[in-house]
């Protein structure tokens, strides 16, 4: 079964408990959603391989460590997943980024797939598929359905607020995915939202209704 790693860190708590706020706007909720995403790239990225690396100090030669393999991938689920993007950048400036586009049919809440773009031998690299939203799980199964019929197998998610509902059915349907996740709540609505959740994450980032 893939890990779970619900975040522990006190100012990923703090962050989440700010943007949760109904009265927090759009520019404030965007800049505090990459900066959770920097700090959660931060968690998801401590078991990359390492290589050693011949280097030259001011002062003598020495062996460091350095990344091994392809750069890695950040792939968006759209439209909501876009708004991580700049936070897991910010910590890995050189990874490539791809994009899935999918949105949930309000009445049905499956998933409708109109958009996958990704980077090249995206086989090769370490994938991190990003939405702030894990609700039915819908969408981020569906997601990393797409990239297992390219290939592509190394995948990590990561997601802001998670509901239970939607863990379970990642981990039945996706065991090999390692999940990271800023904050487990309590459920679902009648509706498909996540309570307490933060409301419609694509909207409070984009500012649109
Ligand atoms: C939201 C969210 C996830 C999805 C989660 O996207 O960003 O992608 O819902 O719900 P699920 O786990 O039940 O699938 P939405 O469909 O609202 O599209 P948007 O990002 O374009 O706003
Ligand atoms: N998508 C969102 O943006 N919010 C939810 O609570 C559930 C799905």
């Amino acid at each position: 079964m893939g890990k779970i790693h619900v975040m522990d860190h006190p100012l990923i708590a703090h962050k989440i408990s700010y943007i949760r706020r109904a009265d927090v706007g759009t520019k404030e909720f965007r800049e505090v959603i990459n900066e959770i995403a920097q700090l959660m790239c931060y968690e998801a990225t401590r078991d990359l391989k390492l290589k050693d690396v011949k280097i030259r100090t001011p002062i003598a030669e020495t062996v460091g460590k350095e990344l091994a393999g392809r750069k890695p991938a950040i792939i968006p689920i759209l439209r909501a997943g876009v708004g991580m993007v700049d936070g897991m950048l910010s910590l890995m400036p050189a990874a490539k980024v791809g994009h899935i586009g999918l949105y949930r049919d309000p009445e049905t809440l499956e998933p409708v797939e109109y958009y996958c773009k990704l980077p090249s031998d995206c086989e090769e690299r370490d994938v991190f598929v990003v939405d702030p939203m894990l609700a039915t799980g819908g969408s981020s199964t569906a997601a990393i359905r797409m990239l297992k019929e390219k290939g592509v197998n190394n995948i990590r998610f990561l997601c802001i607020i998670a509901a239970p509902e939607g863990v379970e059915r990642m981990q039945k349907e996706h065991p090999d995915v390692e999940l990271y996740i800023g904050a487990l709540d309590e459920k679902l609505n009648d509706h498909g939202y996540i309570v307490p959740g933060l409301g419609d994450a694509g909207d409070r980032i984009f500012g649109t209704k």
